[in-house]
């Protein structure tokens, strides 16, 4: 199933999507709508402590809990499919293809894809695609505490994984059901921004 009117960005961390989200959203702050997993909710905070290092679980049970928080994401109050039944187009920072990509690499791709896959489709997914080394520079860059994720070693593996996850949702029975836009994300946050929008300005 799909959700219209539902757009995903997804890549390792640094690639640059909340920049572009942003930048989509003030296009027309009555139509767009901005949510990010992990969420605001209860759910997502939690998590938010789990990748600041408050605690740790073992990687199996950190593939329940992001699922569990992407749950509330889009069927909870105020949820992802309230906003698209009040008309909304929903941009959303992260979904299940984070899980299949970051917790595959530690607890290994099948319970990620088992939790995962009653999931809906979005519309459009924009998958960032850049080397981790230059991504991670960004966050470096940044100057906040980082996130348990934000090594080189886990990135490159993530980023494999992201190929992996984007190739097959490629297949050709898919095309109908989700567009993906693979955007170089080496680029200027200018021009990334017009190919974005070039993509979604027909949603209206
Ligand atoms: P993400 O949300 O994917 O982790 P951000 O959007 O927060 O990434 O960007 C990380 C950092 O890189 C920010 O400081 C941002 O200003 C910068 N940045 C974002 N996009 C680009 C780009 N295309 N080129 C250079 N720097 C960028
Ligand atoms: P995010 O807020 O996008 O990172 P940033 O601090 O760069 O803005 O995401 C937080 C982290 O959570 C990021 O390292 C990816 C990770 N994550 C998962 O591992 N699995 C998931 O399912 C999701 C949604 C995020």
């Amino acid at each position: 199933m799909t959700l219209k009117n539902f757009i995903v960005f997804e890549g390792i961390d640094g690639s640059g999507t909340s920049t572009q989200i942003k930048k989509l959203v003030e296009r027309d702050l009555n139509k767009f709508v901005a949510t990010a997993e992990p969420t605001k909710k209860e759910t997502g905070l939690f998590l938010r402590k789990m990748l600041g290092g408050d605690f740790s679980v073992d990687s199996k049970t950190a593939a329940y809990l992001f699922a569990a928080d992407r749950c509330e994401h889009i069927y909870g109050k105020d949820g992802v499919i309230d906003l698209l039944n009040q008309g909304k187009i929903v941009v959303s920072d992260r979904y299940f293809f984070s899980s299949l990509a970051y917790q595959s690499v530690s607890c290994g791709n099948e319970l990620p894809r088992l939790l995962n896959s009653q999931f809906p489709l979005p519309e459009i997914l924009f998958y960032f695609y850049i080397d981790p080394e230059i991504s991670l520079k960004r966050v470096e860059d940044r100057n906040e505490k980082k996130e348990i994720y934000e090594k080189i070693d886990y990135q490159k593996k993530t980023a494999a994984l992201y190929e992996e996850v984007i190739n097959e949702y490629s297949k050709p029975e898919l095309k109908g059901e989700m567009k993906i836009i693979k955007i170089d994300a080496s680029k200027s946050i200018e021009e990334i921004s017009q190919i974005i929008w070039q993509n979604v300005q027909g949603m209206y």
